[in-house]
């Protein structure tokens, strides 16, 4: 069942733009009534993404992307349009209205329920074979009894079904079993187990609902992990593995590692605040939910040069969100859980304790790649580090580490400090020019960024915009469109005259369709682009006026490229007696 119009309308009213962004965008900088922060998108240093407080939008003039609050929810949480409505429901505080979600609501409650009763499963297979596969293997990596515990570890039998004919035996259906993830559909029609002799990691919300699971195998078989498929009740991009252990933590911080058995592995050595992301790399909706329970994060991934990727791009997505970041390296280690068993956690913690903030680390990843032996490794370093360092916000940092700097490469602080200040001289120029070239858009960057949406004549589009523009701007231009008989098919973009021809029909029935009504309807290119367009300050008044410019301007642009002459050229003949009239 479609959602009806009028919810859709009353809850984008209670939605306020500002605040929804700012859950997951810092605004840090306030123009009229646009705000400006770090595009959560697309990577950046300065920011290009905007929102518009009095047309409730948001558009990136960095990667174009822009829509209203439904769009905004769409893409960054990757939801589709019902799911979209459904969070801003939640948000407002507004019921959905229809019948689909309360059935959706009943099966994911009903897989809910089977997950924890297949964690429970698995963690009796565990414990009720100390000498089993799963147990040895435990041992083997030192994970404590207390430790499967806690974190509920099962042992998945190297069974056809073993979960899945206990699962019946308590009621489940099989589609209920391979809709959770839990089963596979076997080639006869019946169902067999999705795990089979592994060691099983239950992935717990912040609820403390089991949502998903992790097997890690047992043998030396491939693939070495397995995680549940994403169901109605498991998103991997926004949940992360033992979160629900580590927001009870007293450390103030959260460290995010690579591996299941890492976070495990730091539990048992006393260190609770360890999370890991489960076998995606790190998204923005993870470090948000991190942002939820502190504002501080150690990136402690593994010692390789895949961990160290990462970790370059796990600090610009956390930081984006304004936590403050730390990266934690482990010498003579690959990864966390081996630093634990080699070195014992008091000396984890010392590391953590002197662990570098990113500036540190960025800096001392240039050092290691470039050679101070020559001449041009020196260039090469001292390039590279002050660029790194321009981007520090603060200026006594700035100098800490340009004096390491300086030290390292053999020249003078102040020429390192005068580089310094030229680049941010220069970053600061662009932004500036960025935010000058919102105001006055030039022909060629009024192309849809959308192939598909292309204009073939700039010219009418420039104009059919206009109408548009006015459309939105101004309730009485309806009338006077409807006077002038424009009609869909004298648009050249058939984009905008779609959008033309809808904003009429409701009009006809009596509705008035706001700009996020409109953009909540459209593909992500369409709305992009459409909110380029209502973002751009007019010139002029865009009243009745100014729409009977732009009807004209079309039908001119149709005369000159020589289609449909005749009607084209009445109807301009038609407007102008009209203007000379009133
Ligand atoms: P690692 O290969 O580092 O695994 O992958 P690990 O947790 O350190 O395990 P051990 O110590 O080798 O036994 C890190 C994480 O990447 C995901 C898992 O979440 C794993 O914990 N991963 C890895 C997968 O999802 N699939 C794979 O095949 C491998
Ligand atoms: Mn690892």
């Amino acid at each position: 069942m479609p959602i009806p119009h009028s919810f859709i309308e009353d809850l984008l009213a209670r939605i306020d733009m500002s605040e929804l962004v700012s859950s997951y965008v810092k605004l840090t900088k306030r123009v009229g009534s646009n705000e400006y922060g770090l595009c959560p998108f697309h990577s950046e240093k300065t920011p290009s993404f905007s929102i518009n407080r009095e047309k409730q939008i948001y558009y990136c003039f960095g990667c174009g992307r822009g829509g209203g609050a439904v769009n905004f929810v769409m893409e960054m949480e990757n939801l589709t349009f019902p799911e979209a409505i459904e969070v801003l429901a939640r948000r407002a505080g507004m019921t959905m209205p229809d019948a689909v979600g309360v059935e959706d609501a009943e099966k994911r409650r009903r897989m809910l329920a089977l997950n924890r009763d297949a964690a429970r499963f698995y963690h009796e297979k565990l414990t009720d074979a100390p000498d089993g596969a799963a147990a040895k293997y435990m041992r083997a990596r030192g994970i404590t009894p207390k430790m499967a515990r806690v974190f509920g570890l099962g042992s998945a039998p190297d069974v056809w079904d073993a979960l899945t004919a206990a699962m019946r035996a308590r009621g489940y259906l099989d589609e209920e079993l391979i809709a959770a993830g839990l089963a596979k559909r076997g080639k006869g029609g019946g169902a067999y187990d999705y795990f089979h002799d592994r060691l099983i990691f239950p992935v717990i919300d912040v609820r403390g609902n089991v949502i998903g699971f992790s097997g890690r195998i047992l043998s030396s078989a491939e693939p070495k992990y397995l995680n549940s498929p994403d169901t109605i009740a498991f998103s991997k991009s926004r949940n992360l593995f033992a979160l629900n252990l580590a927001k009870k933590s007293k450390a103030g911080m959260l460290i995010l590692t690579e591996g299941n058995i890492d976070v495990v592995s730091l539990h048992g050595a006393g260190i609770d605040c360890a999370v890991a992301s489960l076998g995606t790399s790190l998204t923005g909706e993870q470090a948000r939910l991190m942002t939820r329970y502190t504002d501080k994060a150690v990136i402690c991934y593994d010692n390789d040069a895949a961990g160290e990727k990462a970790t370059e791009r796990a600090i610009g997505i956390l930081e984006r969100t304004g936590i403050n970041v730390r990266v934690l390296r482990l010498p003579g280690a690959k990864d966390p859980d081996e630093y634990i068993q080699k070195h014992g956690a008091d000396s984890f913690r010392n590391l953590l304790d002197q662990s570098e903030n990113h500036v540190e680390y960025r800096l001392r990843v240039i050092l290691t790649e470039e050679s101070l032996e020559t001449d041009e490794g020196r260039i090469g370093y001292l390039t590279r580090a002050t660029q790194a360092l321009a981007e520090v916000p603060s200026a006594p940092e700035r100098e800490v580490f340009g004096r390491t700097v300086a030290k390292n490469a053999g020249v003078s602080y102040e020429a390192i400090e005068t580089e310094v200040r030229k680049i941010r001289r220069s970053l600061a120029k662009k932004e500036k020019a960025q935010l000058r070239r919102e105001e006055e858009r030039p022909k060629a960057a009024m192309q849809p960024a959308d192939k598909a949406l292309r204009y073939s004549n700039e010219y009418s589009a420039v104009a059919e915009e206009g109408v548009i523009r006015c459309l939105f701007a101004d309730p009485e231009t309806f009338d006077a469109a409807r006077e002038a008989g424009l009609r869909q098919e004298e648009f050249t973009s058939p984009f905008l005259g779609k959008i033309y021809g809808r904003l009429m029909e409701r009009d006809a029935e009596g509705e008035r369709a706001p700009p996020p009504i409109v953009l909540a309807e459209l593909e992500t290119g369409e709305a992009a682009h459409l909110t380029k367009l209502l973002r751009q300050p007019s010139s002029k008044q865009e009243g009745v006026r100014a729409l009977r410019d732009y009807i004209e301007r079309i039908r001119e642009e149709k005369l000159k490229s020589g289609s449909d002459i005749t009607q084209a050229l009445l109807a301009v003949q038609k407007i102008k007696q009209r203007k000379v009239m009133g």
